[in-house]
């Protein structure tokens, strides 16, 4: 994780994500959708994770236990309470606001408050955001768009002071014209806002109660609000699928061009995938179509793909790994797999090992060195170091009820075309003869030949064909 910002004793975030996120017309909360590898909350989490807070409180719906089980993910990932709160009713962001503030301990005096719905905020803006003079009881996030439409209008008076923000809905001709917007993110001084946002009414064009009126009623009492401008990229909001595939292109184009930056070669970054927290080693090259997922890690010197699709993966230094599908595998060093090899779950391919076009594993180690050159299916089985699976080997785990395990030596042979029927072992150095149906254990350094006699017939085809 990215190192501390600066420490905010008595700081802590309230993030607000009840909302019902209609547009997206889903089962799934938008919070949860995902976006290069992380939730849209995630992103939120991932950004407040270096700022050094107390603590930092979600804000979830009634039905929102889905959210509170991401949450606890990042409980554990922060190494500060991150929990949740429920809003009974759905009644708008100053609701949820207070909602909140009821349920925070006595000793947070400031909060930063965020949506659960912007991915592309980066902790630097937020942490010049916390920076805000601390005399004033709200800072706020502002930032100016061409097409504001949406968003709330930050209003200004001659000195340029900020006296209030007003909604879209509510805005009226020469209101909706300003193009300074809301980014919906605030730090605000508990004991002076606490009492204003428990005071805050529903009177307005939604119906609901907003947060944003508490800038008015400060206006009106004493030192108003900060503002700090927001570069208009990171404020965006995501409220339908189009903005979400928008924001993913934009988290992942940020991460391809950290990876170069950091020495990796990505020959054609935009047909390349690499989720957020995927990492990749220096002088190690990307090749289009690929697609890394999840929490997979590359060394360095590896190239990878074309067209690789990797999730959850380890892959090591120097590996190549070509047009292959792999979840969950673990990759040595110097390994050199596909093209057209479909690695699954419990794959582990020990260093300078080949696996090779249309070669299936699955809960599987091969041995360091060991040849799988091609048309192999290795399930729930042991290849030992320097061992040579030739093409068209199938280690036959399944008898139709249970899984059985095979296991083979350390540099044993086992010819093409053969069936390994497990449970079955084939000792060190063995060999197994092409076409075989193995049904018994190969003892080391024997050969073993499981196939019927050919039977030759002199003339016996002659003038049946044509
Ligand atoms: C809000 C701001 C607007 C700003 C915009 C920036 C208000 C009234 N308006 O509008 O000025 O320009 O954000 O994106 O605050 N939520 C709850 N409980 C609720 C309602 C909302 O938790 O009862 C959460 C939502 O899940 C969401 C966040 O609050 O994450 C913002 O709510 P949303 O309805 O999206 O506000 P906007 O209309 O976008
Ligand atoms: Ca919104």
């Amino acid at each position: 994780m990215t190192e501390q910002l600066t420490h905010h004793p008595g700081t802590a975030a309230v993030v607000l994500a009840a909302g019902r996120g209609t547009r997206f017309r889903s089962a799934t909360p938008k919070v949860l959708h995902p976006a290069a590898g992380r939730t849209l909350l995630g992103h939120v989490l991932g950004a407040l994770a270096p700022l050094g807070l107390e603590r930092v409180l979600v804000v979830v719906s009634p039905d929102g236990a889905d959210v509170e089980a991401e949450v606890a993910t990042w409980d554990a990932r922060m190494e500060r309470p991150v929990t949740t709160v429920v809003q009974p009713e759905q009644r708008g962001t100053g609701d949820a606001l207070d909602v909140a503030l009821q349920a925070l301990p006595d000793d947070v005096t400031r909060v930063l408050v965020l949506p659960g719905d912007t991915p592309l905020l980066r902790p630097e803006t937020l942490a010049a955001l916390l920076a805000l003079d601390v005399q004033l009881p709200l800072g706020m996030l502002t930032t100016v768009l061409d097409e504001p439409d949406g968003y709330g209008r930050v209003l200004r008076d001659a000195d340029g002071a900020v006296v209030g923000i007003v909604e879209h809905r509510d805005a009226d001709a020469a209101q909706r014209r300003i193009t300074e917007v809301n980014a919906g993110m605030y730090v605000l001084d508990r004991a002076v806002v606490q009492p204003l946002v428990a005071a805050l009414r529903s009177d307005n064009a939604q119906g609901e109660r907003y947060l944003t009126d508490v800038v008015a009623a400060l206006a009106g009492s004493g030192p108003g609000a900060g503002a700090v401008a927001a570069p208009a990229a990171e404020v965006a909001g995501v409220n339908d699928r189009v903005q979400l595939a928008a924001a993913a292109a934009v988290l992942r184009r940020r991460h391809v061009d950290q990876l170069m930056r950091s020495g990796v070669s990505i020959i054609d970054p935009s047909h390349t995938y690499v989720d957020v927290d995927v990492t990749v080693g220096a002088e190690t090259v990307l090749l289009p179509g690929t697609i890394l997922e999840g929490a997979t890690s590359i060394g360095s010197d590896a190239v990878i793909g074309p067209s690789s699709h990797l999730t959850d993966c380890t892959v090591g230094d120097g590996a190549i790994v070509h047009s292959t599908r792999a979840d969950g595998a673990i990759i040595g060093g110097g390994a050199d797999v596909g093209p057209f090899a479909h690695l699954r779950q419990g794959t582990r391919i020990e260093a300078c090992a080949r696996v090779g076009a249309f070669v299936q594993t699955k809960n599987a180690t091969i041995g360091a060195g060991a040849k799988l050159p091609h048309l192999a299916y290795v399930g729930d089985a042991d290849v030992g170091a320097g061992a040579n699976v030739a093409c068209g080997v199938v280690t036959v785990n399944y008898d139709g009820r249970d899984k059985h395990r095979t296991s083979i030596g350390e540099g044993a042979f086992v010819g093409c075309g053969t069936m390994l029927v497990a449970p079955v072992t084939i000792g060190d150095r063995a060999f197994v003869g092409a076409g075989s149906t193995i049904t018994e254990d190969v003892p080391a350094d024997a050969l073993a030949i499981a196939r019927a006699r050919q039977v030759t017939k002199e003339g016996r085809a002659a003038g049946r064909l044509g």
